[in-house]
């Protein structure tokens, strides 16, 4: 398909969307959102790691609109086919190695894919952007980053698009050098670049090695629920569909160059989010002694380098783009838990051939 770059400021409709990572949690929903709720062309470029699952693209797979090419950022000349090939309006970046705990055990892959696989896809959309598109503004290149970037915070205060660059953890690190990679390739070529920094995700579809779907999964085999060190960090917790939709809106409105802090406005200590867990536990499917879940809560070794607290500032995209979140942390909790409980099918390969919630992430100190 040619592709003119015309004069409006419209962007083309419907688009050729390439999404990178859309084989992940967060990809996923966001590729099921662009081609249940949009007109567009998706093309997810994915390496199928650990994390990966198609299982997750299950309800969109049957679309003519959906397309998939099984590609590792790190292979530049895949990459460069798979991008001329499928002629994207626009890209949404976010493929990457995601698990700060994963990160402190080997930190390579996050090197490799987050810095060098983010590198390379700059490289083969600028060359792309300038051949194909004549430079033309159109064009978008949204960078899906992390608020982990920020570092930490102490009680009080908010993470807002100012905030300083202070990352702690390999995974942080890495993210935050392709954040400065993607702003470099801005101010220096011209890119169309957008970056957005989200709080934690949770929801349907997410791999049991995080927080809420290990605890969800731990305890409904009856396992302990290990919260590190005294449960007292702080997260602000987004639905995942959420997320979704507020990347399609950076995208489509966002101010080319701009960052947008994105998050739920939703705190709570890690001990509040698994106490409310087994609550909705207890409630949906109560364990047949009668016992609370919430008495398989056992505290182990905090992770090394534990950031205290996460916490955004989502004024900006309100303010610019009217993106807000649609659900609470309870009624997204509710919605999650419901979810594990009817699509053990989805979860059960993985807790047999891929990952039994082994402790991650605990390197023995010098
Ligand atoms: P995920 O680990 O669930 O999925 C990552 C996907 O990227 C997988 O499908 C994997 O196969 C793919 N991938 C990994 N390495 C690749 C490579 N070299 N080439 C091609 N594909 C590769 O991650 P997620 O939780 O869905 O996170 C998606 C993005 O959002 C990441 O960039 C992450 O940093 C960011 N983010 C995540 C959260 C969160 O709470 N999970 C919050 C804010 C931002
Ligand atoms: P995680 O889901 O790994 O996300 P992130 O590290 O990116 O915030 O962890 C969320 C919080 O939960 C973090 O403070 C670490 C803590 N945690 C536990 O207490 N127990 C666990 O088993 C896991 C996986 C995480």
């Amino acid at each position: 398909m040619a592709i003119s770059a015309s004069a409006s400021s419209a962007l083309p409709n419907p688009q050729r969307l390439l999404v990178t990572g859309g084989a992940g949690f967060i990809g996923s929903a966001l590729c099921r959102y662009l081609i249940e709720h949009t007109p567009h062309h998706v093309l997810n470029v994915d390496a199928l790691t650990y994390a990966a699952n198609e299982a997750n693209l299950a309800p969109i797979a049957d679309s003519e609109r959906y397309h998939f090419a099984h590609v590792n950022l790190c292979d530049k000349a895949a990459l460069q086919q798979a991008l001329v090939a499928f002629k994207p309006t626009g890209i949404l970046h976010l493929a990457a190695e995601s698990h700060v705990d994963r990160s402190i055990d080997s930190a390579e892959p996050f090197i490799q894919t987050n810095i060098m696989g983010t590198f390379n896809l700059l490289e083969v959309a600028r060359h792309y952007w300038e051949h194909h598109w004549q430079r033309s503004p159109q064009f978008r290149f949204l960078h899906v980053s992390t608020d982990e970037v920020y570092g930490t915070l102490g009680d009080t205060g908010l993470f807002t698009e100012e905030t300083p660059y202070a990352p702690n953890s390999p995974y942080s690190a890495s993210k935050a050098s392709s954040d400065l990679l993607v702003r470099a390739w801005h101010h220096t070529y011209g890119l169309p670049v957008l970056t957005t920094n989200c709080s934690n995700n949770y929801g349907p579809y997410h791999f049991p090695e995080k927080l809420i779907p290990l605890m969800i999964l731990n305890a409904l085999h009856g396992k302990p629920l290990p919260v590190y060190g005294t449960g007292a960090n702080v997260r602000d917790w987004l639905f995942v569909e959420d997320h979704a939709r507020a990347l399609y809106t950076v995208l489509q409105g966002g101010r080319v160059g701009e960052t947008y802090n994105i998050g739920g406005n939703q705190e709570r200590t890690n001990l509040q989010v698994v106490h409310a867990l087994c609550a909705a536990l207890d409630k949906v499917a109560p364990q047949a002694s009668g016992a609370s879940y919430s008495e398989l809560i056992t505290f182990v070794a905090d992770r090394p380098g534990h950031d205290l607290r996460y916490a955004i500032d989502a004024s900006k995209i309100k303010r610019e783009l009217g993106w807000e979140p649609s659900e609470t942390f309870d009624s997204g909790l509710e919605k999650t838990v419901a979810w594990y409980l009817a699509n053990e099918a989805w979860w059960q390969p993985i807790v047999a051939q891929r990952y039994q919630g082994q402790r991650l992430g605990l390197q023995p100190t010098a």
